[in-house]
């Protein structure tokens, strides 16, 4: 049987995603095809964002990492931990040690405002406040303290709606919860009392789903208001927009209904309060030395559907602010990269040079692909795609009832070569098949020499499950649920035994 080798960079839903798909539809074409997948990150920890960007307190989502965790331990897949593309390993790299590469790094950058004020301690990226409470290793345990009154969250996403229920919930409620005992710490001597989220279009155009957005009307001690008669679907909108996609669209119905029912209450005088706002586009962050206030313009819909500023302006008292107004993608170096678009460009997953010709042997899969969007189960489908891609290139030209696509296929003919009709460009069998090295090295023998030549010590599966076992043994000495989340980088290869490099 051919065996084909393939490095997925990225152990986030896209990645696992992918090495599941490789696996399965691998052994499904004809002939079958003995597939080897390394996973690797630069993290020593897998599962992206299912670790570090779901909400603590949303466990039935985390368990997602369950199921990830049978593509991890599967006998044709390896997790390589603790390996940065663009630090200790070039493109270049993968492409002369695989068969093929597959780059799911998703988008962890985060977008600014652009406005005056913007750099004012006490002003952060959503990204960095989420990445805190959940633990990330790039996040010192230590960087917020929440001694602020008043905050507001400028986005009304499913991140801001996160933000803005860890920032509100009573923190009591996070002890049975993953979190880590530094944040659990913080969040409990929290001073934070109200939380202003704030749109910049009104209710019908709001990202956020209705599910995420009536939990936060379910929050013991937490009154919900919305600005007053910013929940109207006229008042702002010249272009009957809003009313319309409250007809016409489930989601927005679903929305405004919930919208609409907290706007016809009155406070019940929680001692915490979550204010809604809509049609208030921030134009600056003002205090010295640090946020006391910030500035919103209000905005409508004119006739035309455009946004635009009314230049009625309104200060709001706050001492933090946290802007979540989506991620970003950041270029891997040599790889192709859409400075417009910030994904790589690709066709159907197939990666596309300068030219918009396929570049063999190189593919992309989840956020990186396709913008940060989307939910985890969004990239089980794409990730099938970018497989079918590649799988379709072993065999070579495109299946009947495909589009022509410029198709020169995979680097070379996977070990055991003879799939007929392979288009492998080099016709190099390259390094291929296991390496003897050990269960926990990587598929590729080149790769692993190039590691170790290069003094790099990798995270294996069998290190991260010392991890894991370790959260679990904090979670029992702590009194605190199931697992709780080891704070920082040095924790983490403790447990595993090894030297934090
Ligand atoms: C804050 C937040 C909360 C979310 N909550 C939910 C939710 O509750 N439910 C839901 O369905 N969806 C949720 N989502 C969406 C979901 O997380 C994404 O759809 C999904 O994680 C995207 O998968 P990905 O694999 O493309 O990216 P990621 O999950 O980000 O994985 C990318 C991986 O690549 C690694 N990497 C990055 N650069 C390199 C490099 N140069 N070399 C090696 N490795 C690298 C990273 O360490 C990471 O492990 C949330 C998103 C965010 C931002
Ligand atoms: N529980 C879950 O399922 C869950 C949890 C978290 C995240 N996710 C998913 O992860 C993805 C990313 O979520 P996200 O919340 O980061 O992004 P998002 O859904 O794209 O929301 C971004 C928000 O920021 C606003 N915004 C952008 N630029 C702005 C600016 N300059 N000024 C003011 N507001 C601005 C947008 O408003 P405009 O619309 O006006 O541009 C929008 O309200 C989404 O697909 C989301 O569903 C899912």
């Amino acid at each position: 049987m051919n065996t084909l080798t393939v490095a997925v960079v990225g152990s986030g839903p896209a990645g696992l995603y992918t090495a599941e798909a490789l696996i399965k539809q691998g052994a499904a074409i004809e002939p079958p095809c003995d597939i080897r997948v390394d996973v690797i990150d630069r993290l020593p920890t897998p599962y992206g964002l299912v670790r570090y960007g779901v909400a603590p307190d949303h466990k039935s989502i985390k368990s997602i990492a369950d199921y990830l965790r049978g593509v991890l331990e599967h006998e044709g897949v390896r997790f390589v931990g603790a390996v940065h593309l663009g630090d200790e390993i070039t493109r270049d790299d993968l492409l002369s040690c695989y068969d093929a590469v597959v780059y799911a790094t998703g988008a962890m950058a985060d977008k600014r405002l652009g406005i005056p004020g913007e750099d004012l301690p006490g002003s952060y990226a959503a990204t960095d406040f989420v990445n805190w409470y959940c633990g990330h290793p790039d996040v010192d345990p230590d960087r917020f303290t929440l001694d602020a009154e008043s905050v507001a969250v400028i986005g009304v996403g499913n991140v801001a709606v996160d933000v803005a229920r860890i920032l509100i919930r009573d923190p009591a409620e996070l002890r049975e919860t993953d979190v880590s005992q530094p944040v659990l710490e913080a969040l409990m001597a929290s001073k934070v009392r109200e939380v202003h989220m704030i749109g910049r279009r009104g209710p019908a155009h709001a990202k956020f789903t209705t599910k995420e957005l009536r939990e936060l009307g379910e929050l013991a001690g937490v009154d919900v208001v919305i600005g007053d008669g910013e929940h109207d679907l006229d008042a702002f909108d010249a272009s009957g927009d809003s009313a319309r996609l409250a007809t016409s669209d489930r989601h927005v119905r679903g929305n405004y209904t919930v919208i609409s029912d907290w706007a016809s209450r009155a406070p019940a005088g929680a001692g915490r309060r979550l204010t809604l706002r809509f049609w208030l586009s921030p134009a600056e962050i003002q205090g010295w030395p640090k946020v006391e206030n910030l500035v919103l313009e209000r905005t409508r819909l004119d006739a035309g559907g455009r946004l635009v500023g009314t230049g009625q302006f309104e200060t709001v008292g706050v001492q933090m602010v946290l802007r979540s107004v989506g991620y970003q993608s950041l270029p891997l170096p040599g790889v192709p990269f859409d400075e417009s678009s910030h994904v790589v460009p690709n066709a159907e997953g197939r990666v596309l040079g300068p030219d918009g010709e396929h570049l063999p042997g190189e593919y992309v899969a989840g956020w990186l692909k396709r913008g940060p969007t989307g939910v985890i189960g969004t990239n089980k489908s794409d990730a099938a795609q970018t497989v079918r891609a590649l799988l379709a290139d072993l065999a070579g030209g495109p299946g009947a009832g495909e589009a022509q696509l410029p198709r020169p296929g995979l680097l070379r003919l996977p070990a055991g070569a003879g799939a007929p009709g392979a288009t492998g460009t080099t016709g190099a069998t390259g390094a291929t098949g296991a390496t003897g090295a050990g269960r926990d090295q990587p598929w590729s023998s080149e790769f692993a020499s190039l590691l170790s030549q290069r003094g790099v010590k990798i995270v294996s599966y069998a290190d991260w499950l010392k991890v894991e076992q370790a959260e679990r043994e904090l979670a029992s000495t702590l009194g605190r649920g199931a697992r709780v989340k080891l704070s920082s980088r040095a924790d983490i290869y403790a447990a595993c035994g090894l030297i934090e490099p």
